[in-house]
């Protein structure tokens, strides 16, 4: 029998706050391109912070943001302008939750709730605060801390630090499935909310759990 986690750590980006709803604000202002932008701009977003983690470079991920939306709109032929780039960027901070999250944290309680996330602490502030998830999570870190990406293992590792709460009693959660192999790596339980039925990523390891959606979270952690 497997014990219950001390404690959860959530992903933020895809996992409880739906990047893809900045489609609907990028489709306001080119209609019929607002999903071709937002799939291109997220690609972008995560592949330069890998590339900005193997440079040694790290910045600051609303920035990684800004960089990415700028290149997506290059690559689509979109206009971007100053108010065009305000309104998108501001959308991010405005993020939609996904429908199951807050039934879902609110049947975990008794166990400790937090996030980790690639965002900085000024980017999850208010998308979480919007949300109304500021009274279930306890914890909010981010990678800042380590100045480097997810999934390098010092990411990881600020859980630990933080919560102080050993690996292989925290809980991972993450519905990015090389997210979830890079927490497994490093000693987490992992639990994978794979909501599109995507194909478990090759990379040496596999999540520990595999959800359709967070909803079935409770039930798994007991
Ligand atoms: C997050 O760290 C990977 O974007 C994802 O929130």
């Amino acid at each position: 029998m497997t014990t219950r986690p001390a404690a959860l750590v959530f992903d933020a980006y895809g996992t409880l706050f739906d990047v893809h709803s900045v489609g609907a604000e990028a489709e306001t202002i080119w209609p019929g391109r607002g999903a071709q932008l937002s799939q291109l701009w997220r690609a972008k977003q995560l592949e330069y912070t890998w590339l900005r983690s193997l440079m040694g470079r790290y910045e600051d991920f609303a920035q990684v943001t800004a960089s990415a939306l700028g290149y997506a709109c290059a690559a689509l032929a979109l206009p971007l302008g100053e108010p065009e780039r305000a309104r998108l960027l501001d959308a991010y901070l405005r993020l939609a939750t996904f429908p199951e999250v807050a039934a879902a944290l609110g049947r975990l309680r008794g166990v400790r709730l937090a996030i980790l996330s690639n965002g900085s602490p000024a980017m999850l502030a208010p998308v979480v605060r919007n949300a109304g998830l500021a009274g279930l999570i306890t914890d909010v870190l981010s990678v800042d801390e380590a100045r480097v990406f997810k999934p390098d293992p010092r990411v990881y590792r600020i859980a630990v630090d933080r919560l102080g709460v050993p690996a292989e009693a925290i809980g991972f959660v993450s519905s990015n499935g090389w997210d979830a192999i890079g927490a497994r790596a490093f000693g987490f339980r992992t639990y994978w909310v794979n909501r599109s039925g995507a194909p478990v990523d090759r990379l040496g390891f596999e999540p520990d759990h595999v959800l359709r959606s967070l909803a079935d979270l409770p039930a798994l952690v007991g």
